[in-house]
């Protein structure tokens, strides 16, 4: 399940750590799996887990804890939303309602068209940009509100 370009980039995350460590790599490996495949299917975090020398629980535990691992298939853009404390008193309840009505989707759904999803998120150590957004668990959106959603959605889809 593991194409020989992402294993090479694990091994490269492997050798990090002690030679008798691998499963500390489980995270990078992880997201290389979810890079390859989208999502993390039962079946790719098994590879993992068979790569790293670790059992197959371990490494779902790790996949369940984080919410940047997709769990099933996602939209071309996750958009995740933080929704504690500081961006929701911050406003990220409206963009949060803003963000559902202009998609039409709630979170841990996919668009009908397949080009977003929503997800909720934890905090990204950004309070101070509240509400923050991250798309594609890369990019960083910050001070959101129902025009900058509509800014970016509009970004997104062109
Ligand atoms: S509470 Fe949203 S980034 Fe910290």
């Amino acid at each position: 399940m593991l194409s020989a370009q992402s294993k090479q980039q694990i091994d490269r995350e492997i050798a990090k750590y002690p030679a008798d460590q691998k499963q500390s790599a489980v995270m990078s490996a992880l997201r290389i799996a979810q890079e390859e495949h989208g999502w993390l299917s039962q079946p790719v975090m098994n590879s993992v887990a068979e790569y790293l020398g670790m059992p197959a629980i371990a490494v779902y535990e790790v996949a369940t804890f984080y919410e940047m691992y997709n769990l099933k298939p996602m939209g071309r853009h996750k958009i995740t939303l933080c929704t504690n404390l500081p961006c929701a008193l911050s406003g990220a309840t409206r963009v949060c309602e803003h963000l559902k009505a202009q998609l039409g989707i709630g979170f841990n759904e996919v668009t009908a068209d397949g080009e977003f999803s929503l997800k909720e998120g934890q905090c990204f150590g950004a309070c101070g940009d509240a509400p923050v957004l991250l798309v594609n668990n890369h990019h960083m959106h910050s001070f959101m509100d129902e025009e900058k959603v509509d800014a970016l959605l509009k970004e997104l889809k062109s």
